[in-house]
């Protein structure tokens, strides 16, 4: 076959849909947000497993492997944290390119940022999941001693002592680890989202 009959459409990148057909799934964003504490990544990392048992394509995104990483330069004033969550959509709108479900673990504070990140992810992709938590509850947790160096003064901007937190109004599903175990909050997001990135 001459180079010549080659129509440039096939040039292109391979898109979404023959990545999700070949995975056998759809994609979308699992975005949590909640206070510090509040057990986003706990939920997080055991939906991972089970989808991931389940054989579906997945990828956890939160502050561990991206603070460190892509956002090392971000601190946590409004603004680096609006920085933050930009960058963190848009490197889950490329997994959702590429057909994988992206688990987000943010705390993203504010509704204007977590707006942001559904405009960038786009509204279809984007599953906003609510991981609550009275603060009470989250500081008595305080799982890395976090809380208590912001009471001393030690850290200044932390999420719900004296940097706001606005919860999500309608999310897509809320989970309250102070009243479910992890295996009802998991099991609720897992039935939740199964219609949405179904295997057939
Ligand atoms: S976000 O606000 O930009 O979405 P992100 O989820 O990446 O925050 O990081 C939050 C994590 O960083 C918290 O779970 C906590 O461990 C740590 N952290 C350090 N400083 C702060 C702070 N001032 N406010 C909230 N979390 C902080």
């Amino acid at each position: 076959m001459s180079v010549s009959n080659i129509h440039p459409i096939f040039d292109r990148l391979l898109g979404r849909a023959e990545k999700e057909g070949q995975l056998n799934q759809t994609a979308k964003v699992i975005w949590m947000t909640g206070l510090s504490g509040s057990g986003k990544s706990t939920v997080a990392i055991a939906l991972e497993k089970l989808l991931h048992s389940e054989g579906y394509q997945t990828m956890v995104l939160d502050g561990d492997n991206t603070r460190t990483g892509i956002c090392n330069n971000l601190g946590f004033s409004l603004e680096d944290r609006a920085e933050n969550i930009r960058r963190i959509a848009e490197v889950s709108k490329l997994f959702v390119q590429s057909g994988v479900v992206c688990i987000n673990s943010f705390v993203s504070p504010t509704r204007a940022i977590r707006q942001t990140a559904k405009e960038i992810i786009g509204e279809d992709d984007f599953l906003e999941i609510y991981v609550s938590a009275p603060i009470e509850v989250c500081e008595q947790r305080d799982v890395k001693g976090l809380y208590a160096k912001a009471r001393a003064g030690e850290i200044k901007g932390f999420t719900g002592i004296d940097s706001p937190y606005e919860a999500p109004e309608q999310p897509f599903l809320e989970v309250k680890t102070d009243k479910e175990t992890l295996e009802e909050s998991v099991h609720n997001v897992y039935h939740k989202i199964k219609p949405l990135i179904g295997k057939s």
